[in-house]
């Protein structure tokens, strides 16, 4: 990929593009101020382990767009499947889980392509992620 058509070629991640840990930060922390509040979705963290929940996506998406490999060092491989299993991920849920997460990436204001790269990855993942149906 190029800066612009002959401008010279992007090598750096996603991650350090978009600003790195803080911009990672920014992203997790607005998105779980809206679960926190969402009915259907704030009940499946009966710990209230929030500050958990936020380094654990965090790290992990830093991870997957490029960034420290500390999720996988701390936690082992992702299997976000089957780690998501004892949660009912509804269809109901998964709409929830994006429009969280849409909310904080408005906020984020990423580049465009960067902004659409990002919306489309966790458009897919959440769809892997249903595992109920009722
Ligand atoms: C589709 C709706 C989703 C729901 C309802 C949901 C719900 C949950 C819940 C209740 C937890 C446990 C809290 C914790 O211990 O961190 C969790 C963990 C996690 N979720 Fe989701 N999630 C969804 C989608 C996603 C997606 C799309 C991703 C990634 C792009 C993701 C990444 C993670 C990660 C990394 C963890 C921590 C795993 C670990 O290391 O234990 N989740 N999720």
């Amino acid at each position: 990929m190029r800066a612009s058509e002959e401008g010279p070629a992007v090598t750096d991640t996603l991650w350090a593009q978009v600003g790195g840990i803080e911009t990672f930060e920014r992203i997790v922390r607005a998105f779980y101020a809206g679960v926190r509040e969402d009915p259907v979705l704030a009940p499946m963290y009966p710990d209230a382990d929030w500050e958990g929940a936020i380094w654990r996506l965090r790290a992990f998406l830093e991870q997957y767009w490029g960034g420290p490999t500390t999720y996988s060092e701390q936690r082992g491989h992702p299997r976000l499947r089957m780690r998501h299993a004892p949660f009912p991920v509804t269809p109901d849920a998964k709409e929830r889980w994006l429009k969280h997460m849409h909310a904080a990436l408005d906020e984020a204001a990423l580049p465009p392509m960067h902004d659409a790269a990002f919306r489309d990855y966790v458009e897919r993942a959440a769809l892997a992620m249903v595992n109920r149906f009722e």
